[in-house]
């Protein structure tokens, strides 16, 4: 019989980012903005866009195949598959599924994940309740989205996101490693803040709201800063109380990637300096739930990593969804 509750650590991390890179230069051509304003504000540079034979499924299958490489097990091992997307292949069935069919890992039970940029954050914590209860044993977690297809190239919020997917294999550790605390938060409240009105249930998709641009992402940037800079030092303290660590104790933060000023404000509240916040946005925009997989697989794929360094993982989203968690990495 399997132990009751065990330690969860991360063995494996991959990412994939599509090809084709597109500037800030070659966005003021298409759309009223700044490039220099794009980079001080938000600290990006260029993002990476999807071909138009690259589904969202496409990107986590390249992001999933490497993370189980670097995991050292083989498809066969992976007992579940989550995909965290806000851009899923279609609305049935889950891209998830079609992942699993992708990579040929037919043992996984497999199932999406929707908690837009917090996604991956979420998906870790849910594989980790299943390993640590003995459910499962290996879970693969990808976080993978394509904002260039619900983006309106015409209009200047078209800056803020690109294409990308991280995933990561999480399987049981001993009781000196892995995940040290987790702590999720959701408040619909600020629902609207962020969406695509189109599409589903509520309004499907009609020649009326193509028309309107209804299946384009809206969002309300000002509260994003303003609810993002308060939501995550909230939970990043939490975090810390749980674990008895103080902010000092953290090696890295692998956080996010909503926009350079919401990640210098939150560093500046929790007393974290900004050296320690791994940052790849000016690369890669927000690519919501690949942010914090595909920065993870950097700094891990850098060396940057060590036996024992305490990593900060943190997001917020649409929803709102927000979250922070602390692991011990081995
Ligand atoms: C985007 C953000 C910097 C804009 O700041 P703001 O003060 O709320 O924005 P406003 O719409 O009032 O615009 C203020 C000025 O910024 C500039 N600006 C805003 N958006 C711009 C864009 N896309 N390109 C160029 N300039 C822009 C304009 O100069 C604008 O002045 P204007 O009123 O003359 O047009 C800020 O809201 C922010 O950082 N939000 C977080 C967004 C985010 O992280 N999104 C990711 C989702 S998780």
């Amino acid at each position: 019989m399997k132990q009751l509750v065990r330690n969860v650590k991360i063995i494996g991390t991959g990412s994939y980012v599509p090809e084709k890179i597109l500037t800030n230069q070659e966005l003021e051509k298409m759309v009223s903005t700044n490039s220099n304003w794009i980079e001080e504000n938000l600290g990006i540079k260029e993002r990476r866009i999807a071909s138009a034979n690259e589904a969202t499924s496409d990107l986590a299958s390249k992001a999933a195949l490497l993370a189980i490489e670097d995991s050292g097990l083989t498809r066969n091992d992976i007992d579940l598959i989550i995909v965290a997307t806000a851009t899923p292949d279609r609305l049935a069935p889950s891209t998830a599924a079609i992942v699993q069919d992708k990579i040929q890992a037919y043992n996984a039970v497999a199932f999406d994940l929707s908690a837009v940029c917090s996604g991956f954050l979420y998906g870790m914590s849910v594989a980790s309740q299943f390993i640590a209860a003995g459910v499962y044993d290996n879970v693969l977690v990808i976080g993978a989205d394509t904002f260039s297809r619900i983006t309106d190239w015409t209009r200047r919020d078209a800056v803020f996101f690109g294409d990308g997917a991280g995933a990561a294999v999480l399987s049981y550790g001993n009781i000196i490693e892995g995940f040290l605390a987790f702590r999720l938060y959701t408040d619909g409240r600020g629902k609207w803040n962020y969406t695509v009105p189109a599409g589903g249930s509520e309004m499907p998709a009609s020649e009326e709201t193509v028309k309107k641009g209804l299946h384009f992402f809206q969002m309300n940037g000002r509260a994003v800063y303003e609810t993002g800079t308060v939501v995550l030092p909230k939970a990043i303290n939490q975090v810390l109380a749980d674990t008895g660590l103080l902010i000092n104790d953290i090696d890295y933060m692998i956080p996010h990637q909503p926009s350079i000023k919401i990640l210098q404000k939150t560093a500046e509240i929790i007393g974290l300096p900004f050296d320690k916040v791994m940052t790849n946005m000016d690369k890669y925009a927000n690519t919501s739930g690949g942010t914090i997989p595909i920065l993870l697989d950097e700094v891990n794929k850098d060396g940057l990593l060590k036996q024992g360094s305490t990593l900060l993982f943190a997001a917020v989203g649409s929803g709102w969804t927000y979250g922070a968690a602390i692991l011990k990495w081995s």
